[in-house]
């Protein structure tokens, strides 16, 4: 099936508000287990590209008491919602959490300055993926841990439906909308795996197939 792509920021307040309301504790859980299983407790630094609501740099922030997190968006709405969740965070963990809204394309930050570098289901909502391996590249230090997870397009818009039944069952039909259009628009292992090569990116980063609707692109960058 070929790709069609979605509009890259989910700024609509009424579609960041269902997204930031949706039950993603399972991915986002397995996203932060499959770091520490494959890099150990990260401390320093860590940048979170396409950080939506900050549940996962949340998560770290809870589980990593030496690391300082920058968390980017370029939704407007979608930082609102992540300053709201600091906000009733009880603890100090969200005093690590410094929150940015710019897109990944504007983003001035320091090169080669960030031990870590994250990003979950950001890449399927770009139109072009090259900028976003150029920042991971610009931004993660030698030696970095990358850790990027994405969905897997599907080979049919009927293989689609079924996976939005099979998991998005009793979500609000606005997510439901929104999870069938990113399936639609995501990119397959394989091109991920020619998107690194191209970004010479390969072979310190490798594309693993993780489920039947997910892959990841893990490795330490050279
Ligand atoms: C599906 S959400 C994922 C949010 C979060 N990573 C999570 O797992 O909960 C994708 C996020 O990427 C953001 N985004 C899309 N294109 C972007 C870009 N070019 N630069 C920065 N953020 C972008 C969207 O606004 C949205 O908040």
């Amino acid at each position: 099936m070929e790709r069609i792509p979605e509009p890259e920021l989910m700024d609509e307040t009424q579609q960041a508000a269902a997204y930031a309301g949706a039950d993603f504790e399972e991915p986002n859980q397995r996203f932060v287990e499959t770091f520490l299983e494959r890099f150990g407790l990260p401390r320093g630094t860590m940048l979170d590209l396409g950080c939506g609501p900050a549940d996962i740099p949340l998560r770290f922030a809870r589980s990593c008491p030496q690391l300082h997190i920058t968390a980017v968006d370029g939704a407007p709405a979608m930082i609102e919602l992540a300053q709201h969740a600091l906000d009733r965070e009880r603890g100090t963990c969200r005093e690590r959490i410094h929150l940015v809204c710019a897109t990944l394309q504007t983003l001035e930050l320091p090169p080669a300055a960030y031990d870590a570098v994250i990003s979950n289901s950001l890449l399927h909502h770009l139109h072009d993926p090259a900028p976003f391996w150029q920042c991971i590249r610009q931004h993660a230090r030698p030696g970095a841990a990358v850790l990027v997870m994405d969905l897997a397009r599907p080979a049919s818009r009927t293989e689609a439906e079924s996976i939005v039944d099979t998991y998005a069952a009793t979500e609000p039909p606005v997510l439901r909308r929104d999870f069938f259009n990113s399936l639609l628009a995501a990119f397959t292992p394989q091109e991920v795996t020619d998107q690194l090569a191209a970004a010479a990116l390969l072979p310190s980063l490798q594309v693993e197939r993780t489920s039947d609707r997910h892959w990841i692109a893990h490795g330490r960058i050279a």
